[in-house]
């Protein structure tokens, strides 16, 4: 397939984008993907293109700017339940975190996903990922962590699995048994961080061996906050997943500056997320090291507070700067990248240049697959997006519509129909 006479292409090629350089998109104007296998084969102007390769089926994307897939690389999106009344109990000044010290919060969500049948599970949690995969994510990230027991994690992993299977949108998955204190050690936080480095992350190891033979291992990932795990039952839970040979992450600053960012860059982490509160020593070992910065702005957004993670402070630093959504009940029910970028353009100060490269190769970086994903460039997937607009700095400008027109998963196009049709 030949997708042709793009307004732009956006390539985004050379690798992941390291502090200041972030933004570079490979711009060829009038521009053409030949696509074969599920892989791109080639990317250049589309009069070279189309005359070097006159027989190949044509995808006229005239009129339209063309971009990689967006890679979503921090979401909760497997859950039971909602969260509406809390929302409410929010906006009216109830805090986040006494909210979960109360009982509620994630607990509540644990609840209602303990209690959730695999297949009821599934259904809830198969029209989010339609919304994401029609507003442009090719693949996403996905964290276990309302069940806080062995089978029900396992469980969470199982059903992501099965909804990878089913496809089209790709999905990472990442063990989060550290989310929050299982409600049967209330008040031992230790009690519950010694059983997932004893018991939980040795029994993944085998289950995985067992169910996803073949697979890369999980991330590992931890909520390094007040409330939750402290930075050293972080570093233990993190060391014992890193010893048994698990990729990392971490939940960092969020609400308190504990230290978990400069842990996950000690620890090779691929990738710090949220880092609201993070300190300039913080941001300085991010910086020196690979671990990505993944910054979630619905997070505050969705909580209505004020303070959003310092990018330019990160990028000024060197530091390698990512984008998702968080989705989450609690916190950020956004399914949509393109938001995610419009907002990081007002609250993080990016251009769209910036916030496109740091929602695709960036990306793709902090769930270690930029060799694979996040840009066009000859030997990579197949995933890209077709707008309905010819200029990408409509993606930030515009928001609250979908611009996405078409979506290509592994060479394969999806229509994107967001019409009205008359029920008779
Ligand atoms: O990333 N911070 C922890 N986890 C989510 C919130 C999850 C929830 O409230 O259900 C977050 O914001
Ligand atoms: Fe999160």
């Amino acid at each position: 397939m030949l997708i042709h006479s793009a307004s732009q292409l956006l390539t985004l090629a050379g690798g992941p984008q390291r502090g200041r350089t972030l933004g570079a998109l490979g711009i060829v104007e009038d521009g053409a993907v030949l696509v074969r296998d599920g892989r791109i084969v080639e990317t250049g102007p589309s009069a070279a293109l189309l005359a070097a390769h006159p027989g190949e089926r044509r995808l006229d994307a005239s009129g339209c700017a063309v971009l990689p897939g967006f890679v979503d690389p921090h979401t909760h999106v497997i859950w039971a339940g909602d969260r509406a009344a809390e929302f409410e109990m929010k906006m009216a000044g109830a805090k986040y975190l006494e909210i979960l010290a109360a009982g509620g919060g994630i607990l509540s969500t644990v609840t209602k996903t303990r209690a959730a049948s695999a297949e009821a599970l599934r259904d809830e949690t198969r029209p989010r990922l339609e919304r994401m995969f029609a507003h442009g994510t090719t693949t996403v990230e996905a964290k276990s962590g309302y069940g806080l027991e062995t089978g029900a994690e396992l469980r969470l992993l199982a059903a992501l699995l099965a909804l990878d299977a089913e496809g089209p949108l790709e999905i990472v998955p990442t063990f989060l048994g550290a989310h929050a204190v299982a409600p049967e050690f209330k008040g031992d936080p230790q009690g519950y961080t010694d059983l997932i480095v004893g018991k939980m992350l040795p029994e993944l190891k085998r289950w995985w061996a067992a169910h996803a033979a073949g697979r890369a291992l999980p991330f590992v990932d931890v909520f390094c906050e007040t409330g939750a795990f402290s930075l050293e039952q972080s570093r233990q839970i993190l060391g014992a997943a890193r010893a048994l040979g698990f990729p990392l992450k971490i939940h960092a600053d969020e609400f308190d500056n504990l230290g978990g960012a400069a842990l996950a860059a000690s620890l090779g982490a691929a990738s710090a997320d949220h880092l609201v509160k993070t300190s300039a020593a913080d941001i300085q070992a991010l910086a020196q090291s690979e671990t990505v910065a993944v910054a979630l702005p619905c997070t505050p957004f969705g909580l209505a507070e004020s303070e959003y993670t310092p990018a330019g402070k990160i990028l000024d630093a060197g530091g390698i700067l990512a984008l998702a959504s968080d989705c989450n009940p609690g916190t950020a029910w956004n399914e949509s990248m393109q938001f995610v970028i419009a907002l990081s353009c007002r609250a993080l100060k990016l251009t769209p240049a910036q916030a496109i490269a740091a929602a695709t190769i960036n990306a793709a970086h902090a769930l270690r697959l930029a060799d694979r994903l996040g840009s066009l460039e000859p030997g990579k997937q197949a995933d890209l997006l077709i707008l309905s607009v010819p200029d990408y700095r409509m993606l930030g400008y515009r928001f609250g519509t979908n611009l996405v027109r078409t979506v290509i998963k592994r060479g394969r196009a999806y229509a994107v129909d967001g019409g009205v049709h008359p029920l008779d």
